[in-house]
């Protein structure tokens, strides 16, 4: 079942690994499957009928957990999905034992883990596809939905722009990757002390991106059509009281989102805590996209698994 040998799998590690017109066909591919997707019917269309893939969770997750699972079963393939603990993942044997073993059954591993380190030592002897449902230091599936999210509500995304107002994270990583490839100017507003990596900002500098960095919510969302903003504990955080008080003053109320563009769309890749990093009023008001993102992870993730295993060679 593993990919002969020589032939390079279609790993979806980051976005950074993609062209600007390759992400743009995965969107497009989401927003095709979504417009043929009959919900409690396999309908016709199967590509993936026959193939096994599995999942490995690591740490908690339900929109990942429950969009692969769906969305494999609507491709026509049969999910396996074990937890990192159960197969003591890089502790009974090395992660590069565990990618040869799996490639020898199954057609595509998706894994969450913290360590991005060890997800791409996996991509590395895996010679099946290996999909990134989030480390630590990106989460490429949740922007991709992200990005079908905005076009679905204001059109293409091209020239727009984008706030980011709280912590420094994965998901923030991976929106950085995608203002490297598409046309879209990112503002991010965080405290000085949760700066994100000067590694990732000169990287996405030095590929073009328009970046503009701040300690002031206003100044971010200003001009913006569409403001996002995550938890401000992460998975495998610390120093929580530390981070609250830092994060505060980066909460996504009313005032914040009225001083951003007229018809901007509110986006968090959810879970959700009211009264932390977002208020009620935001969330569950009019400008809130969230349920359409958590919907949409579903929709990008099958795009994802279409270009992986279909029309490889
Ligand atoms: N947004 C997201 O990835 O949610 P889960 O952690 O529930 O999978
Ligand atoms: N930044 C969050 C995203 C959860 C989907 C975390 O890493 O916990």
């Amino acid at each position: 079942m593993s990919d002969a040998e020589g032939v390079k799998p279609r790993h979806f590690v980051d976005l950074a690994d993609f062209s600007t017109g390759e992400i743009e066909s995965l969107v497009a591919g989401a927003k095709a499957l979504k417009a043929r997707r009959v919900k409690g019917n396999l309908g016709d269309y199967l590509p993936l009928l026959g193939k096994k893939i599995a999942l490995i969770f690591q740490q908690p997750s339900l929109r990942t957990r429950m969009s692969f699972d769906v969305g494999i079963n609507e491709l026509g393939a049969h999910v396996l999905i074990v937890s990192g603990d159960e197969i003591e993942l890089g502790h009974r044997e090395s992660i590069a034992d565990t990618a040869r073993v799996m490639s020898r059954y199954v057609d595509a591993i998706m894994i969450r883990m913290l360590s991005h380190h060890e997800l791409l030592e996996m991509a590395q002897y895996a010679t099946v596809p290996v999909i990134n449902g989030l480390t630590k230091k990106s989460h490429p599936c949740q922007v991709l939905a992200d990005i079908q999210t905005f076009e679905e509500r204001l059109g293409s995304i091209r020239g727009r722009t984008i706030a980011w107002t709280g912590d420094s994270n994965n998901v923030l990583a991976s929106w950085v990757h995608a203002a490297a490839r598409l046309d879209v100017k990112l503002k991010i507003a965080t405290p000085e002390q949760l700066s994100p990596p000067a590694a990732l900002l000169d990287w996405a500098r030095a590929e073009g991106a328009e970046l503009k960095l701040t300690n002031d919510p206003y100044e971010a969302v200003d001009g913006a059509d569409c403001v996002i903003t995550d938890s401000w504990v992460s998975m495998g955080d610390g120093d929580r009281e530390y981070r609250h008080n830092l994060l505060r003053p980066f909460q996504v109320d009313q005032r914040l989102m009225d001083a951003a563009n007229k018809g901007a769309i509110f986006m968090h890749c959810l879970p959700a805590k009211r009264g932390e990093e977002v208020a009620a009023e935001v969330i569950d008001g009019p400008q809130s996209a969230v349920w359409d993102e958590a919907e949409n992870r579903l929709h990008a993730q099958k795009s994802v698994l279409v270009w992986a295993l279909t029309d490889t060679k």
